[in-house]
Protein backbone atom coordinates (compact mmCIF):
# COMPACT_ATOMS: atom_id res chain seq x y z
CA UNK A 1 0.00 0.00 0.00
CA UNK A 2 2.65 2.39 0.90
CA UNK A 3 4.46 1.84 -2.79
CA UNK A 4 0.78 2.27 -4.27
CA UNK A 5 0.24 5.51 -2.32
CA UNK A 6 4.13 7.18 -2.13
CA UNK A 7 5.47 6.00 -5.42
CA UNK A 8 8.75 6.63 -5.98
CA UNK A 9 8.94 7.88 -9.54
CA UNK A 10 12.84 7.10 -10.09
CA UNK A 11 11.28 3.30 -9.88
CA UNK A 12 9.57 1.44 -12.78
CA UNK A 13 6.23 0.41 -12.65
CA UNK A 14 6.18 -3.48 -10.81
CA UNK A 15 4.40 -6.12 -12.49
CA UNK A 16 1.98 -6.87 -10.76
CA UNK A 17 2.08 -10.46 -8.90
CA UNK A 18 1.15 -12.77 -6.24
CA UNK A 19 3.51 -14.61 -4.86
CA UNK A 20 6.48 -12.47 -3.47
CA UNK A 21 9.66 -14.76 -4.23
CA UNK A 22 8.08 -16.32 -7.61
CA UNK A 23 6.71 -12.94 -8.83
CA UNK A 24 6.03 -13.47 -12.80
CA UNK A 25 8.44 -16.29 -12.88
CA UNK A 26 6.06 -18.62 -14.89
CA UNK A 27 4.22 -16.04 -17.11
CA UNK A 28 7.54 -14.85 -18.21
CA UNK A 29 8.68 -18.26 -18.49
CA UNK A 30 5.99 -20.12 -20.41
CA UNK A 31 4.79 -16.84 -22.96
CA UNK A 32 7.92 -14.44 -22.52
CA UNK A 33 6.30 -12.66 -25.64
CA UNK A 34 3.18 -12.69 -24.71
CA UNK A 35 3.87 -11.30 -21.64
CA UNK A 36 6.38 -8.46 -22.65
CA UNK A 37 3.44 -7.05 -25.09
CA UNK A 38 0.82 -7.19 -22.54
CA UNK A 39 3.28 -5.18 -19.65
CA UNK A 40 4.19 -3.27 -22.69
CA UNK A 41 0.86 -2.66 -23.15
CA UNK A 42 -0.13 -1.51 -19.34
CA UNK A 43 3.55 0.24 -18.10
CA UNK A 44 5.62 1.38 -21.48
CA UNK A 45 8.82 0.15 -22.62
CA UNK A 46 10.56 0.31 -18.89
CA UNK A 47 8.86 -2.18 -16.29
CA UNK A 48 10.52 -4.51 -12.93
CA UNK A 49 8.81 -8.07 -12.50
CA UNK A 50 10.41 -10.65 -10.31
CA UNK A 51 11.64 -13.84 -11.42
CA UNK A 52 12.70 -16.12 -8.65
CA UNK A 53 13.75 -13.47 -6.10
CA UNK A 54 15.77 -11.58 -9.22
CA UNK A 55 14.69 -8.38 -9.84
CA UNK A 56 14.32 -8.09 -13.51
CA UNK A 57 14.09 -4.36 -15.51
CA UNK A 58 12.82 -4.90 -19.23
CA UNK A 59 13.76 -2.47 -21.55
CA UNK A 60 11.73 -2.54 -25.06
CA UNK A 61 12.25 -1.37 -28.22
CA UNK A 62 14.95 -0.05 -29.97
CA UNK A 63 15.76 2.61 -27.14
CA UNK A 64 15.54 -0.28 -24.68
CA UNK A 65 17.64 -2.75 -26.94
CA UNK A 66 20.43 -0.01 -27.33
CA UNK A 67 20.20 0.91 -23.42
CA UNK A 68 21.10 -2.74 -22.53
CA UNK A 69 23.86 -3.39 -25.57
CA UNK A 70 25.42 -0.57 -25.49
CA UNK A 71 25.38 -0.74 -21.55
CA UNK A 72 28.56 1.18 -19.93
CA UNK A 73 31.35 -2.02 -18.65
CA UNK A 74 31.24 -0.28 -15.15
CA UNK A 75 27.63 0.08 -14.99
CA UNK A 76 26.29 -3.62 -16.28
CA UNK A 77 27.71 -7.18 -16.14
CA UNK A 78 27.20 -10.12 -18.68
CA UNK A 79 29.58 -12.36 -16.63
CA UNK A 80 27.10 -11.68 -13.84
CA UNK A 81 24.26 -12.65 -15.47
CA UNK A 82 25.18 -15.48 -17.28
CA UNK A 83 28.13 -17.46 -15.80
CA UNK A 84 26.34 -19.61 -12.83
CA UNK A 85 24.94 -21.38 -16.68
CA UNK A 86 27.52 -21.55 -18.94
CA UNK A 87 31.04 -21.91 -16.75
CA UNK A 88 29.74 -25.76 -16.24
CA UNK A 89 29.04 -26.08 -19.66
CA UNK A 90 31.86 -24.16 -21.44
CA UNK A 91 34.27 -25.09 -18.68
CA UNK A 92 36.66 -22.40 -16.27
CA UNK A 93 38.78 -19.95 -17.97
CA UNK A 94 36.56 -18.88 -20.73
CA UNK A 95 33.68 -16.90 -22.03
CA UNK A 96 31.80 -15.58 -18.56
CA UNK A 97 34.49 -17.39 -16.16
CA UNK A 98 36.75 -14.09 -16.90
CA UNK A 99 37.02 -10.61 -16.74
CA UNK A 100 35.69 -8.90 -19.69
CA UNK A 101 38.73 -7.62 -21.08
CA UNK A 102 39.75 -11.16 -21.19
CA UNK A 103 36.36 -12.23 -22.79
CA UNK A 104 37.37 -9.47 -25.52
CA UNK A 105 40.80 -10.70 -26.38
CA UNK A 106 39.15 -15.03 -26.69
CA UNK A 107 36.42 -13.40 -29.31
CA UNK A 108 39.34 -11.57 -31.16
CA UNK A 109 40.94 -15.45 -30.72
CA UNK A 110 38.04 -17.25 -31.91
CA UNK A 111 37.41 -14.47 -34.97
CA UNK A 112 40.61 -15.11 -36.68
CA UNK A 113 39.07 -18.40 -37.17
CA UNK A 114 36.18 -17.40 -39.13
CA UNK A 115 37.00 -15.78 -42.58
CA UNK A 116 36.42 -15.74 -45.75
CA UNK A 117 39.02 -18.91 -46.90
CA UNK A 118 37.83 -20.69 -44.37
CA UNK A 119 33.83 -20.24 -45.06
CA UNK A 120 34.56 -21.05 -49.04
CA UNK A 121 36.10 -24.42 -47.90
CA UNK A 122 33.32 -24.89 -45.32
CA UNK A 123 30.56 -24.57 -48.23
CA UNK A 124 31.28 -28.19 -49.71
CA UNK A 125 31.59 -29.64 -46.14
CA UNK A 126 28.14 -28.58 -45.62
CA UNK A 127 26.84 -30.19 -48.49
CA UNK A 128 28.15 -33.15 -48.00
CA UNK A 129 27.27 -33.37 -44.28
CA UNK A 130 23.50 -32.73 -45.60
CA UNK A 131 23.34 -35.00 -48.14
CA UNK A 132 24.85 -38.26 -46.25
CA UNK A 133 22.51 -37.46 -43.05
CA UNK A 134 19.30 -37.49 -45.84
CA UNK A 135 20.69 -40.88 -47.63
CA UNK A 136 21.31 -42.19 -44.08
CA UNK A 137 18.09 -41.16 -42.72
CA UNK A 138 14.82 -43.70 -42.37
CA UNK A 139 12.83 -40.63 -42.95
CA UNK A 140 13.68 -39.72 -46.33
CA UNK A 141 13.35 -43.37 -47.85
CA UNK A 142 11.04 -43.51 -51.24
CA UNK A 143 10.11 -40.85 -53.22
CA UNK A 144 8.12 -38.86 -50.87
CA UNK A 145 7.17 -39.16 -47.26
CA UNK A 146 6.89 -37.10 -43.70
CA UNK A 147 9.52 -36.56 -41.44
CA UNK A 148 9.97 -34.55 -37.72
CA UNK A 149 12.36 -31.92 -37.97
CA UNK A 150 12.48 -32.22 -34.09
CA UNK A 151 14.54 -35.64 -34.61
CA UNK A 152 16.98 -34.44 -37.73
CA UNK A 153 17.63 -31.02 -37.74
CA UNK A 154 19.34 -30.98 -33.97
CA UNK A 155 21.61 -34.07 -35.78
CA UNK A 156 22.23 -32.07 -39.07
CA UNK A 157 23.41 -28.72 -37.71
CA UNK A 158 25.55 -30.21 -35.40
CA UNK A 159 27.29 -32.73 -38.04
CA UNK A 160 27.63 -29.34 -40.17
CA UNK A 161 29.20 -27.24 -37.39
CA UNK A 162 31.38 -30.21 -35.91
CA UNK A 163 32.68 -31.19 -39.49
CA UNK A 164 33.18 -27.45 -40.48
CA UNK A 165 34.50 -25.35 -36.96
CA UNK A 166 35.48 -27.81 -34.55
CA UNK A 167 37.38 -30.60 -37.49
CA UNK A 168 37.23 -33.97 -38.43
CA UNK A 169 38.61 -35.64 -35.59
CA UNK A 170 35.30 -33.78 -33.75
CA UNK A 171 33.07 -34.96 -36.69
CA UNK A 172 34.23 -38.86 -36.66
CA UNK A 173 34.06 -38.75 -32.89
CA UNK A 174 30.34 -38.18 -33.27
CA UNK A 175 29.67 -41.32 -34.51
CA UNK A 176 31.04 -42.73 -31.46
CA UNK A 177 31.15 -41.93 -27.48
CA UNK A 178 30.94 -37.96 -28.60
CA UNK A 179 27.90 -38.15 -29.33
CA UNK A 180 26.40 -39.15 -25.75
CA UNK A 181 28.81 -36.76 -23.88
CA UNK A 182 27.39 -33.48 -26.11
CA UNK A 183 23.89 -34.90 -25.26
CA UNK A 184 24.94 -35.50 -21.37
CA UNK A 185 26.51 -31.69 -22.23
CA UNK A 186 23.60 -30.00 -23.77
CA UNK A 187 20.87 -31.28 -20.72
CA UNK A 188 23.58 -28.88 -18.96
CA UNK A 189 21.58 -25.94 -20.69
CA UNK A 190 18.03 -25.88 -19.37
CA UNK A 191 16.01 -23.38 -17.49
CA UNK A 192 16.47 -25.91 -14.39
CA UNK A 193 20.36 -25.19 -14.57
CA UNK A 194 19.82 -21.31 -14.74
CA UNK A 195 17.88 -21.69 -11.28
CA UNK A 196 20.23 -24.29 -9.52
CA UNK A 197 23.32 -24.70 -11.29
CA UNK A 198 25.12 -26.48 -8.51
CA UNK A 199 22.39 -28.53 -7.21
CA UNK A 200 23.58 -32.12 -7.29
CA UNK A 201 20.96 -33.45 -9.77
CA UNK A 202 21.87 -36.65 -11.93
CA UNK A 203 21.60 -34.24 -15.05
CA UNK A 204 24.23 -31.82 -13.52
CA UNK A 205 26.83 -34.86 -13.01
CA UNK A 206 26.48 -35.80 -15.71
CA UNK A 207 26.79 -32.39 -17.19
CA UNK A 208 29.80 -32.70 -15.38
CA UNK A 209 31.47 -35.86 -16.40
CA UNK A 210 30.88 -34.82 -20.14
CA UNK A 211 32.08 -31.49 -19.95
CA UNK A 212 35.43 -32.75 -18.23
CA UNK A 213 35.75 -36.00 -20.66
CA UNK A 214 34.73 -33.83 -23.75
CA UNK A 215 37.49 -31.16 -22.54
CA UNK A 216 40.20 -33.97 -22.42
CA UNK A 217 39.06 -35.11 -26.25
CA UNK A 218 40.17 -31.55 -27.00
CA UNK A 219 43.00 -31.64 -25.21
CA UNK A 220 44.61 -35.10 -27.12
CA UNK A 221 43.77 -33.36 -30.22
CA UNK A 222 45.87 -30.25 -29.44
CA UNK A 223 48.75 -32.12 -28.26
CA UNK A 224 48.73 -34.29 -31.16
CA UNK A 225 48.99 -30.83 -33.16
CA UNK A 226 51.78 -29.91 -31.37
CA UNK A 227 53.12 -33.24 -32.32
CA UNK A 228 52.31 -32.39 -35.91
CA UNK A 229 53.84 -29.06 -35.80
CA UNK A 230 56.97 -30.05 -34.77
CA UNK A 231 57.54 -32.24 -37.69
CA UNK A 232 56.57 -29.27 -39.73
CA UNK A 233 52.87 -30.20 -40.73
CA UNK A 234 50.18 -27.12 -40.77
CA UNK A 235 46.70 -27.50 -40.19
CA UNK A 236 43.96 -24.81 -41.04
CA UNK A 237 41.15 -25.10 -38.77
CA UNK A 238 39.44 -23.79 -35.77
CA UNK A 239 41.63 -25.94 -32.88
CA UNK A 240 44.66 -25.29 -35.11
CA UNK A 241 43.74 -21.33 -34.86
CA UNK A 242 43.21 -21.01 -31.04
CA UNK A 243 46.58 -23.33 -30.23
CA UNK A 244 49.44 -20.57 -30.12
CA UNK A 245 47.68 -17.00 -29.10
CA UNK A 246 49.04 -14.84 -26.38
CA UNK A 247 47.11 -12.76 -24.01
CA UNK A 248 48.33 -9.09 -23.76
CA UNK A 249 49.45 -9.77 -20.62
CA UNK A 250 51.72 -12.28 -22.14
CA UNK A 251 49.97 -15.49 -20.84
CA UNK A 252 50.21 -18.15 -23.71
CA UNK A 253 46.54 -19.72 -23.65
CA UNK A 254 46.60 -23.24 -22.39
CA UNK A 255 45.43 -26.34 -24.13
CA UNK A 256 42.76 -26.60 -22.00
CA UNK A 257 41.31 -23.06 -22.79
CA UNK A 258 41.55 -24.35 -26.09
CA UNK A 259 39.44 -26.77 -25.31
CA UNK A 260 37.13 -24.89 -23.44
CA UNK A 261 36.79 -22.09 -26.07
CA UNK A 262 35.57 -24.74 -28.36
CA UNK A 263 33.16 -26.24 -26.40
CA UNK A 264 31.73 -22.70 -26.12
CA UNK A 265 31.69 -22.26 -29.90
CA UNK A 266 30.00 -25.92 -29.90
CA UNK A 267 27.02 -24.64 -27.96
CA UNK A 268 27.11 -20.94 -28.66
CA UNK A 269 26.07 -22.37 -32.38
CA UNK A 270 24.48 -25.08 -31.85
CA UNK A 271 21.23 -24.00 -30.04
CA UNK A 272 21.26 -21.25 -32.21
CA UNK A 273 21.51 -22.74 -35.71
CA UNK A 274 19.43 -25.99 -34.71
CA UNK A 275 16.39 -23.04 -34.05
CA UNK A 276 16.58 -21.08 -37.47
CA UNK A 277 17.17 -24.19 -39.39
CA UNK A 278 13.68 -25.73 -38.08
CA UNK A 279 12.08 -22.66 -38.39
CA UNK A 280 13.06 -21.62 -41.94
CA UNK A 281 11.99 -24.88 -43.12
CA UNK A 282 9.01 -25.04 -41.57
CA UNK A 283 7.80 -21.36 -42.71
CA UNK A 284 9.01 -22.80 -46.53
CA UNK A 285 6.89 -25.79 -46.44
CA UNK A 286 4.19 -23.57 -45.24
CA UNK A 287 4.54 -21.32 -48.67
CA UNK A 288 4.92 -24.26 -51.33
CA UNK A 289 5.74 -21.24 -54.10
CA UNK A 290 8.18 -19.82 -51.69
CA UNK A 291 10.19 -23.17 -52.33
CA UNK A 292 9.72 -22.84 -56.21
CA UNK A 293 11.11 -19.41 -55.72
CA UNK A 294 14.20 -20.85 -54.01
CA UNK A 295 14.44 -23.41 -56.52
CA UNK A 296 14.01 -21.21 -59.78
CA UNK A 297 17.10 -19.21 -57.80
CA UNK A 298 19.30 -21.66 -57.25
CA UNK A 299 18.99 -22.31 -61.26
CA UNK A 300 19.10 -18.42 -62.13
CA UNK A 301 22.29 -18.43 -59.91
CA UNK A 302 24.21 -22.04 -60.30
CA UNK A 303 22.41 -22.95 -63.88
CA UNK A 304 19.75 -25.37 -65.30
CA UNK A 305 22.25 -28.49 -64.18
CA UNK A 306 22.53 -26.85 -60.48
CA UNK A 307 26.58 -26.08 -60.45
CA UNK A 308 27.76 -27.05 -57.11
CA UNK A 309 27.13 -24.82 -54.41
CA UNK A 310 29.75 -22.42 -53.83
CA UNK A 311 30.67 -19.50 -50.99
CA UNK A 312 31.06 -16.72 -53.10
CA UNK A 313 27.29 -17.66 -55.30
CA UNK A 314 25.32 -17.98 -52.05
CA UNK A 315 25.54 -13.88 -51.79
CA UNK A 316 24.06 -13.74 -54.74
CA UNK A 317 21.12 -15.00 -53.78
CA UNK A 318 18.72 -12.93 -52.26
CA UNK A 319 15.91 -14.70 -51.83
CA UNK A 320 17.48 -17.30 -49.73
CA UNK A 321 19.22 -14.18 -48.30
CA UNK A 322 15.81 -12.68 -47.25
CA UNK A 323 14.53 -16.06 -45.76
CA UNK A 324 17.02 -16.39 -43.08
CA UNK A 325 16.89 -12.55 -42.11
CA UNK A 326 12.79 -12.83 -41.81
CA UNK A 327 13.13 -16.10 -39.62
CA UNK A 328 15.63 -14.35 -37.28
CA UNK A 329 12.83 -11.96 -37.34
CA UNK A 330 10.07 -13.19 -35.99
CA UNK A 331 12.39 -16.26 -34.45
CA UNK A 332 15.55 -14.79 -33.03
CA UNK A 333 16.73 -17.96 -31.08
CA UNK A 334 17.82 -15.73 -28.13
CA UNK A 335 14.73 -14.12 -26.35
CA UNK A 336 15.90 -12.75 -23.18
CA UNK A 337 19.34 -10.40 -23.40
CA UNK A 338 20.92 -10.19 -19.81
CA UNK A 339 22.89 -8.04 -17.45
CA UNK A 340 23.37 -7.31 -14.03
CA UNK A 341 23.56 -3.71 -12.87
CA UNK A 342 26.54 -2.84 -10.94
CA UNK A 343 26.20 0.91 -10.59
CA UNK A 344 22.91 2.32 -10.53
CA UNK A 345 21.89 3.24 -14.10
CA UNK A 346 19.57 5.96 -15.25
CA UNK A 347 17.07 5.10 -17.92
CA UNK A 348 17.54 6.87 -21.09
CA UNK A 349 14.68 9.61 -21.55
CA UNK A 350 13.01 8.19 -18.19
CA UNK A 351 13.16 9.39 -14.62
CA UNK A 352 14.00 5.63 -13.34
CA UNK A 353 17.04 4.81 -11.97
CA UNK A 354 18.08 1.24 -11.92
CA UNK A 355 19.82 0.24 -8.82
CA UNK A 356 22.77 -2.36 -8.24
CA UNK A 357 22.21 -5.69 -7.95
CA UNK A 358 19.08 -5.61 -10.18
CA UNK A 359 19.31 -6.86 -13.82
CA UNK A 360 18.28 -5.23 -17.39
CA UNK A 361 16.46 -7.12 -19.99
CA UNK A 362 16.62 -6.40 -23.60
CA UNK A 363 14.49 -8.23 -25.72
CA UNK A 364 15.19 -7.11 -29.57
CA UNK A 365 12.45 -10.25 -30.50
CA UNK A 366 9.82 -7.45 -29.25
CA UNK A 367 10.32 -4.52 -31.78
CA UNK A 368 10.89 -7.21 -34.54
CA UNK A 369 7.53 -7.81 -34.17
CA UNK A 370 5.83 -3.99 -33.39
CA UNK A 371 3.93 -2.96 -36.11
CA UNK A 372 5.62 0.43 -35.39
CA UNK A 373 8.50 -0.94 -37.33
CA UNK A 374 7.79 -4.04 -39.17
CA UNK A 375 4.09 -3.75 -41.67
CA UNK A 376 2.04 -6.67 -40.63
CA UNK A 377 4.54 -7.99 -38.15
CA UNK A 378 3.44 -11.53 -38.02
CA UNK A 379 3.01 -12.24 -41.01
CA UNK A 380 6.39 -14.28 -42.63
CA UNK A 381 6.89 -12.08 -45.90
CA UNK A 382 10.89 -12.73 -46.66
CA UNK A 383 9.63 -9.74 -49.59
CA UNK A 384 9.75 -7.11 -47.12
CA UNK A 385 13.19 -7.00 -47.09
CA UNK A 386 13.58 -6.36 -51.21
CA UNK A 387 16.07 -3.56 -51.59
CA UNK A 388 17.77 -3.48 -48.02
CA UNK A 389 21.11 -4.10 -48.99
CA UNK A 390 23.63 -5.97 -46.18
CA UNK A 391 23.07 -5.74 -42.71
CA UNK A 392 26.38 -4.08 -41.81
CA UNK A 393 26.39 -2.66 -38.72
CA UNK A 394 26.15 1.41 -38.54
CA UNK A 395 24.18 1.13 -42.05
CA UNK A 396 20.81 3.04 -41.97
CA UNK A 397 17.89 0.44 -43.14
CA UNK A 398 14.33 1.39 -44.46
CA UNK A 399 12.33 -0.42 -42.55
CA UNK A 400 9.47 0.94 -44.47
CA UNK A 401 8.63 3.78 -41.79
CA UNK A 402 12.11 6.15 -42.04
CA UNK A 403 15.64 5.63 -41.82
CA UNK A 404 16.26 3.62 -38.71
CA UNK A 405 20.21 3.54 -38.16
CA UNK A 406 21.14 -0.14 -37.98
CA UNK A 407 23.90 0.36 -34.59
CA UNK A 408 22.91 -0.47 -31.43
CA UNK A 409 19.45 1.19 -31.19
CA UNK A 410 17.88 -0.62 -34.01
CA UNK A 411 14.99 -2.32 -34.08
CA UNK A 412 16.09 -5.83 -35.96
CA UNK A 413 19.18 -7.07 -33.68
CA UNK A 414 19.00 -11.15 -33.72
CA UNK A 415 23.13 -11.36 -33.12
CA UNK A 416 22.99 -8.96 -30.47
CA UNK A 417 24.77 -5.85 -30.42
CA UNK A 418 28.12 -3.61 -28.52
CA UNK A 419 30.70 -5.62 -26.76
CA UNK A 420 28.98 -8.50 -26.73
CA UNK A 421 27.93 -9.09 -30.26
CA UNK A 422 27.47 -12.35 -31.77
CA UNK A 423 31.06 -13.63 -33.24
CA UNK A 424 29.33 -16.18 -35.27
CA UNK A 425 27.00 -14.33 -37.47
CA UNK A 426 28.90 -15.02 -41.09
CA UNK A 427 29.25 -18.37 -40.00
CA UNK A 428 25.47 -18.96 -39.03
CA UNK A 429 24.48 -17.41 -42.38
CA UNK A 430 26.96 -19.98 -44.32
CA UNK A 431 25.94 -22.62 -42.50
CA UNK A 432 21.56 -21.76 -43.17
CA UNK A 433 22.24 -20.96 -46.44
CA UNK A 434 24.28 -23.94 -47.27
CA UNK A 435 21.53 -26.19 -45.81
CA UNK A 436 18.47 -24.20 -47.06
CA UNK A 437 19.48 -24.38 -50.54
CA UNK A 438 20.67 -28.11 -50.32
CA UNK A 439 17.46 -28.33 -48.97
CA UNK A 440 15.52 -26.64 -51.66
CA UNK A 441 17.78 -28.99 -54.59
CA UNK A 442 16.64 -31.77 -53.23
CA UNK A 443 13.29 -31.78 -52.15
CA UNK A 444 9.95 -29.78 -52.54
CA UNK A 445 8.62 -29.45 -49.16
CA UNK A 446 4.46 -29.04 -47.69
CA UNK A 447 2.67 -29.88 -44.89
CA UNK A 448 1.30 -33.26 -43.41
CA UNK A 449 -2.71 -33.10 -43.26
CA UNK A 450 -3.43 -31.24 -40.51
CA UNK A 451 -0.21 -29.97 -39.52
CA UNK A 452 1.20 -26.29 -40.27
CA UNK A 453 3.62 -24.02 -38.18
CA UNK A 454 3.97 -25.35 -34.77
CA UNK A 455 3.63 -22.76 -32.09
CA UNK A 456 7.25 -21.89 -30.30
CA UNK A 457 8.13 -23.67 -27.26
CA UNK A 458 10.40 -21.64 -24.64
CA UNK A 459 10.52 -23.80 -21.83
CA UNK A 460 14.33 -24.66 -23.05
CA UNK A 461 16.14 -21.60 -22.97
CA UNK A 462 15.51 -20.81 -26.84
CA UNK A 463 12.51 -20.38 -29.08
CA UNK A 464 12.06 -23.70 -30.76
CA UNK A 465 9.10 -25.03 -32.42
CA UNK A 466 6.98 -27.20 -30.65
CA UNK A 467 7.74 -31.18 -31.45
CA UNK A 468 7.76 -33.29 -33.72
CA UNK A 469 7.55 -30.35 -36.28
CA UNK A 470 6.21 -32.60 -39.15
CA UNK A 471 6.99 -31.79 -43.05
CA UNK A 472 6.11 -33.25 -46.22
CA UNK A 473 8.70 -33.76 -49.06
CA UNK A 474 8.70 -35.07 -52.49
CA UNK A 475 12.01 -35.87 -53.75
CA UNK A 476 13.00 -33.38 -56.85
CA UNK A 477 15.13 -36.55 -58.35
CA UNK A 478 14.09 -39.78 -56.74
C1 LIG B 1 26.80 -13.67 -28.85
C2 LIG B 1 22.82 -14.74 -31.45
C3 LIG B 1 25.29 -18.23 -33.79
C4 LIG B 1 29.10 -17.46 -30.91
C5 LIG B 1 25.51 -13.67 -29.35
C6 LIG B 1 24.47 -12.74 -28.94
C7 LIG B 1 23.35 -13.04 -29.67
C8 LIG B 1 23.68 -14.16 -30.53
C9 LIG B 1 22.00 -12.34 -29.58
C10 LIG B 1 24.60 -11.63 -27.90
C11 LIG B 1 24.34 -12.12 -26.49
C12 LIG B 1 24.34 -11.01 -25.44
O1 LIG B 1 24.54 -9.84 -25.78
O2 LIG B 1 24.11 -11.30 -24.25
C13 LIG B 1 23.15 -15.75 -32.33
C14 LIG B 1 22.28 -16.27 -33.37
C15 LIG B 1 22.98 -17.26 -34.03
C16 LIG B 1 24.29 -17.35 -33.40
C17 LIG B 1 20.87 -15.77 -33.66
C18 LIG B 1 22.58 -18.13 -35.20
C19 LIG B 1 21.50 -18.03 -35.91
C20 LIG B 1 26.52 -18.30 -33.23
C21 LIG B 1 27.58 -19.19 -33.68
C22 LIG B 1 28.65 -18.98 -32.86
C23 LIG B 1 28.27 -17.95 -31.90
C24 LIG B 1 27.47 -20.13 -34.86
C25 LIG B 1 30.00 -19.61 -32.90
C26 LIG B 1 30.59 -20.00 -33.98
C27 LIG B 1 28.80 -16.36 -30.12
C28 LIG B 1 29.75 -15.76 -29.19
C29 LIG B 1 29.08 -14.65 -28.62
C30 LIG B 1 27.75 -14.61 -29.19
C31 LIG B 1 31.18 -16.24 -28.91
C32 LIG B 1 29.70 -13.63 -27.69
C33 LIG B 1 29.20 -13.63 -26.31
C34 LIG B 1 29.61 -12.37 -25.57
O3 LIG B 1 30.45 -11.60 -26.02
O4 LIG B 1 29.07 -12.18 -24.47
N1 LIG B 1 25.00 -14.53 -30.31
N2 LIG B 1 24.34 -16.43 -32.37
N3 LIG B 1 26.97 -17.57 -32.15
N4 LIG B 1 27.62 -15.65 -30.08
FE1 LIG B 1 26.02 -15.99 -31.30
Amino acid sequence: LNQLLFKDPTKPPMVFHYFPFFGSTIRYGMEPYVFFQDCQKKHGDVFTYIMLGRKMTACLGPKGNDFVFNGKLSDVSAEEAYSHLTTPVFGEGVVYDVPNNILMEQKKFMKFGLTVETFKAYVPLIVEQVEDLVKRSKYFKGPRGTAPLSNIIPELTLFTAARTLQGKEIRDALDGSFAGLFHDLDSGFTPTNFLFPWFPFPANKRRDHAQRTMAKFYMNIVKKRRAAAADGAEHSDMIWNLMDRTYKDGRKVSDRHVAHMMIALLMAGQHTSMATTTWILLHIADQPELVKELFAEQQRVFGKDLAPLAYEKLAECTLLNHVIRETLRIHPPLHSIMRKVKSPMHVTDTNFVIPAGHYILGAPGVSAMDEKYFKNPLAFDPFRWVGQGAEDEGEKIDFGFGMISKGTASPYLPFGAGRHRCIGEQFANVQLATILATWVRMFELGYPEGCGVPKPDYTSMIALPAQPSMISWIKRDP
